[in-house]
């Protein structure tokens, strides 16, 4: 089986002090860190533009991914890869044009990604996954860290999975959203590789190095 990925969520990060927190993410052994951009119209709450990505770009080597809770992502696409995000994932719920979205996101040089919300179905994507590098299945309602993982999400998982798979595609399967030591091994189970995780990697027993260490084992 493939090495499950630990991406941190920077939203329940100390925003006081970003740069240590990106440090202390990178020491711990965070495989990638995910900007939560929120605008405050597409999702309830209101977060960091790409000056604030740009402004960490150079502190670490991590891999950057922007998580684009945004209404209209298309007109500020470019700024978040010159920010430093090789990954730009929008919301199949706010693209109109979702195909022509991922073909502009690949000539800007990154790698493409498609978030559904808990209601959306899979279909959404079915006919733009040739376009597609990374799946973001949310375990929540976005918007806010702190949630509960909303088990109901494992069939639209192991879906997702079923169609990566028999399609021999090389799309990689997030999840995000109250991913933690009692939530992460069923997510993975379901068929999850990637796992976004904001609280349980600020919070909890033991150092950030062994709340990693421990929802990678979870996963595996
Ligand atoms: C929801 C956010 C959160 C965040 C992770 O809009 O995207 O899912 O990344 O938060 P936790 O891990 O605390 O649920």
């Amino acid at each position: 089986p493939p090495q499950p990925t630990i991406v941190a969520s920077v939203l329940p990060a100390d925003f006081a002090e970003l740069g240590s927190q990106l440090l202390e993410l990178e020491k711990a052994g965070v495989d990638r860190v995910q900007w939560d951009v929120m605008d405050g119209c597409f999702v309830p709450n209101l977060t960091f533009g790409p000056d604030v990505i740009a402004a960490t770009r150079g502190l670490v080597d991590l891999g950057f991914e922007a998580h684009l809770m945004v209404a209209d992502p298309d007109p500020m696409l470019p700024r978040w890869v010159e920010a430093g995000c090789g990954i730009v994932i929008v919301h199949a719920e706010a693209c109109p044009h979702l195909h022509r979205t991922l073909g502009r996101i690949k000539e800007l040089g990154a790698r493409t990604g498609v978030a559904l919300n808990p209601a959306t179905p899979l279909a959404a994507v079915e006919h733009v996954l040739d376009l597609v590098d990374l799946l973001l299945v949310m375990t929540v309602n976005p918007g806010f860290g702190g949630q509960r993982y909303l088990a109901s999400m494992e069939s639209k998982i192991a879906a997702a999975r079923g169609l990566i798979d028999g399609r021999g595609l090389d799309i990689e399967l997030e999840v995000d959203g109250g991913i933690a030591r009692d939530t992460i091994g069923a997510a993975a189970r379901a068929g999850a590789t990637v796992f976004c995780a904001g609280s349980a990697l600020f919070t909890g027993p033991g150092t950030m190095a062994d709340r990693v260490a421990t929802l990678r084992a979870g996963a595996t």
